[in-house]
């Protein structure tokens, strides 16, 4: 599990550290820097895959031509926080595993428009495994410093491997998919092979109607799987008096459900999923079911998810748990730099919880104004 991720000079960070639980819930107004962590779990995902780093930040494709991986919002010239000055940037990651805690600590350089590793650190229960700063890793050839990580040797590696991020278009969720694709792609392609996969367990198809049938106002009983002309599984929903009805006439919230359910329900899972806006386009009124799902399913699995959202709804509905990894993100006035605060670090927050609630505080900005308070009352300091 993934437990603090830490971003210096990186985007809008100058120096920021955000807190993880099972479910983590990022907050904060538009261009406050949510996204820019995703991007760091995006990089960081970049080093488990094997990728170096001009591929990370630039963008790969595939021999054929095939977009593999997208390249880093902003690429090279803006990974690293333009203000500052400075071209060099670092992403330090705490988790464990199997019970051992591991600090993995990157320091990146852009040399002549080139990023290279300056240093690179692993280390597991405070003992380093390895660690290899400027003087092992300058390449005195051509005095620059070594392009790749070392970090693809480690079996932790596949810890930022297996991360995924989804961004559910009902759109792509309702197309056929190719026989055999077991792994929901990034926008809910492949949903009704993943959906097959699951039903083809009994014991998981049992968990995934218990929350269809929750999730959905409709009351579908049960997943049908056709092949059509070109040879592509197309899902059917079928409801309680046998009506079969195709996905490309399900309504969107009910993909983005099914998608959702597919993501962390389906065959081989992540270890971390990232989501972002994962209330959009679902009823305030069904969020709570959502929440109960994630927060129920990341408790017993030990997969985590981490979420942006604008809603105060879902902030509402939080287990006290769940608010321990709940973080608003917040540019002060004036600052170029982003800030990162727990939500359970606000003054008077418990009292404020009972009334008038956290979404109303989220509603009304008070956040943002307690922050931008507390930010002058350092400054006089
Ligand atoms: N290299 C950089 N240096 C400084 N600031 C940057 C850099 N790259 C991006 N930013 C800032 O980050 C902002 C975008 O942040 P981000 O996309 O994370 O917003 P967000 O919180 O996800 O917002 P939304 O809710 O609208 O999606 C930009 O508007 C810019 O101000
Ligand atoms: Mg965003």
């Amino acid at each position: 599990m993934i437990t603090r991720l830490r971003l210096q000079n990186f985007k809008n960070f100058a120096d920021a550290e955000l807190k993880l639980g099972a479910f983590t819930v990022i907050l904060g107004t538009n261009a406050s820097g949510k996204s820019n962590i995703r991007d760091a779990f995006r990089f960081l995902h970049g080093i488990g895959r094997g990728y170096s780093l001009s591929e990370i930040i630039g963008g790969k494709f595939g021999s054929g031509g095939q977009l593999e991986w997208e390249r880093m919002r902003g690429a090279m010239y803006e990974i690293a926080r333009i203000q500052s000055n400075r071209a060099d940037f670092l992403i330090n990651l705490n988790f464990t595993d199997n019970a051992n805690h591991y600090d993995y600590r990157s320091e990146i350089y852009n040399i002549d428009g080139r990023f290279r590793f300056a240093y690179e650190s692993l280390s597991e229960n405070g003992k380093s495994i390895f660690e290899l700063s400027s003087n092992n890793y300058w390449d005195f050839s051509t005095l620059s410093p070594l392009p790749n990580s070392d970090l693809k040797n480690f079996e932790v590696t596949h810890n930022l491997e297996r991360i995924r991020f989804h961004e559910i278009d009902p759109n792509a969720a309702k197309l056929a998919s190719p026989p055999g694709q077991k792994v929901l792609g990034d926008h809910g392609e492949n949903l009704p092979t993943v959906l097959q996969a699951i039903c083809a367990d009994p014991a998981r198809k049992e968990t995934l109607m218990e929350w269809v049938r929750a999730l959905t106002p409709m009351d579908v009983v049960d997943f049908k799987f056709r092949t059509d002309l070109n040879g592509f599984v197309q899902l059917y929903l079928v409801e309680s008096d046998g009506a079969e009805i195709s996905a490309v006439s399900a309504s969107d919230g009910t993909l983005r459900f099914l998608a959702l359910l597919a993501a962390l329900l389906g065959p081989n899972p992540a270890k971390l999923y990232f989501f972002e806006e994962i209330e959009s386009g679902i009823h305030p009124a069904r969020l709570h079911l959502l929440i109960d799902m994630l927060e129920r399913q990341t408790a017993k699995s030990g997969i985590q998810v981490v979420t942006t959202t604008h809603s105060p709804e879902l902030l509402s509905l939080l287990s006290d748990e769940t608010l321990k990894s709940t973080s608003i993100v917040y540019r002060p006035p004036g600052r170029s730099d982003a800030i990162i605060k727990p939500v359970l670090e606000f003054p008077n927050i418990e009292e404020l919880r009972q009334q008038p609630g956290l979404g109303h505080l989220h509603a009304t900005g008070w956040f943002e104004r307690a922050l931008s308070m507390m930010d002058g009352k350092q400054a006089a300091e």
